[in-house]
């Protein structure tokens, strides 16, 4: 099937756009962007945590202007979501990073590029004016790293996310059985899948050659697996946090953190914030969703130190949910990858619009206006009890 533009607009939620990924995406690629880590307990339980909470409207407030934008970090953004980075999206459509910095820029929300994108740091730079965030993994050669770091200074990247839940890469069992790689190796099984996907291999066959745009200088690594095996720094500690933080010397986020004393560790060495994910599933099987724990980090942390939860964030009323229990915002990445598996630019465009919009929808049938003020007295917790206020938490 060839995905055009009318059936992504006619796409009504999230899930509409993952089953024109599905149907658009050679399987190897479709599973690498959907699956999880071994029985994918922890990405079913990601979204499901969501689920598990209810809330509470409000009536008679007056919402005929709803306004969803929030400040984070000195930005103030349009939108209380940003893009969480993801690698190498040129072999999910062959528009890639250009196509979800450009949707970034249009809607004016963050864009956060990853170490392994197959678009350079510089070409990206170029295609965003909103204010854009640099990821990190963190390699055993420090001289590498800082080179990395001074490009991505260099090309206007305001902040650094640097990566702490990623010391080896977790099994995931559904690119083990596709023999998935990136780049992809192509044997007979990824060629009668490729035939079954046309509009894929066509955009692959005449792609410029899938590669990590920004370490191939660097490294011999070609695929996920070499990177890990030669650069990936297993033994990565607090140390050489402190020591990212000092080589980067502007705003630094933490991701990855699930452990309320990690949160706490973090602002106290000087993060400017930390990003609650679990990698959306794709490391540690079995683990809690990153909304169970969110509570307890905001206590460990104190009402004012920015924290962005990331991890299963599949409607509007999930970004209003995660705001209630006390994030200061929220960042995703399969939402806007299955639009853009499905339809390059106008997938990604079409997935912002989607979560936009059912925002505003859920705050204005929740008697929200804002969400300067959010009373979280609006929301029933799975244990039934109504979370404390993000100074509540604080004072505990
Ligand atoms: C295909 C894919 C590639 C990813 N690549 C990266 C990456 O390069 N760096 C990183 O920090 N996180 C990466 N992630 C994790 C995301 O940044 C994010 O934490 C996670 O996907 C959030 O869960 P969600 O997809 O349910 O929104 C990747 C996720 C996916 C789905």
């Amino acid at each position: 099937m060839i995905t055009t533009r009318s059936s992504v607009d006619a796409a009504v939620n999230i899930a509409d756009l993952r089953r024109l990924a599905r149907k658009r995406a050679h399987k190897m690629v479709f599973d690498y962007i959907d699956g999880g880590a071994e029985d994918e307990q922890t990405l079913r339980r990601n979204s499901a945590a969501f689920a598990g909470h209810r809330l509470i409207h409000k009536v008679l407030t007056g919402v005929d202007h709803v306004d969803p934008s929030i400040t984070l970090l000195g930005e103030c953004l349009p939108v209380p979501f940003i893009l969480s980075p993801a690698a190498g999206n040129r072999l999910f459509h062959i528009e890639g990073e250009r196509a979800v910095a450009k949707a970034a820029n249009d809607i004016g929300t963050v864009y956060s590029l990853s170490t392994l994108s197959s678009v350079s740091i510089e070409d990206v730079a170029k295609l965003t004016a909103a204010p854009k965030w640099f990821q990190l993994y963190v390699w055993k050669d420090r001289a590498l790293v800082k080179k990395m770091l001074d490009r991505a200074k260099g090309a206007g990247f305001t902040a650094l996310i640097l990566t702490a839940d990623f010391p080896i890469a977790g099994q995931r069992e559904r690119d083990i059985r596709n023999g998935f790689t990136i780049p992809p190796t192509v044997g007979p099984k990824q060629l009668i899948e490729a035939m079954r996907r046309p509009a894929w291999s066509w955009d692959y066959l005449r792609s410029e050659k899938i590669r990590y745009a920004n370490i191939s200088e660097d490294t011999s690594a070609v695929s996920l697996s070499d990177f890990v095996a030669e650069q990936l720094h297993t033994g990565f500690n607090w140390d050489d946090a402190q020591w990212v933080l000092d080589a980067w010397g502007g705003p630094a986020l933490l991701k990855g953190v699930m452990h309320p004393a990690d949160a706490q560790r973090a602002r106290n060495m000087g993060f400017a914030a930390v990003a609650i994910s679990n990698h959306g599933g794709r490391q540690l099987d079995g683990e809690a969703a990153p909304l169970d724990v969110l509570p307890a980090i905001r206590h460990s942390v104190g009402p004012d130190f920015p924290l962005i939860l990331d991890g299963g964030v599949r409607r509007g009323s999930d970004v209003l949910k995660a705001l209630l229990i006390g994030a200061n915002a929220v960042s995703f990445a399969r939402p806007y990858l299955y639009g853009l598996a499905a339809a390059g630019f106008h997938g990604v465009q079409r997935a912002l619009n989607i979560l936009s919009e059912e925002l505003k929808l859920s705050m204005a049938l929740a008697g929200l206006v804002d969400l300067k003020t959010l009373s979280p007295d609006m929301l029933i917790r799975p244990s039934g009890g109504v979370p404390k206020s993000r100074k509540a938490y604080n004072d505990g």
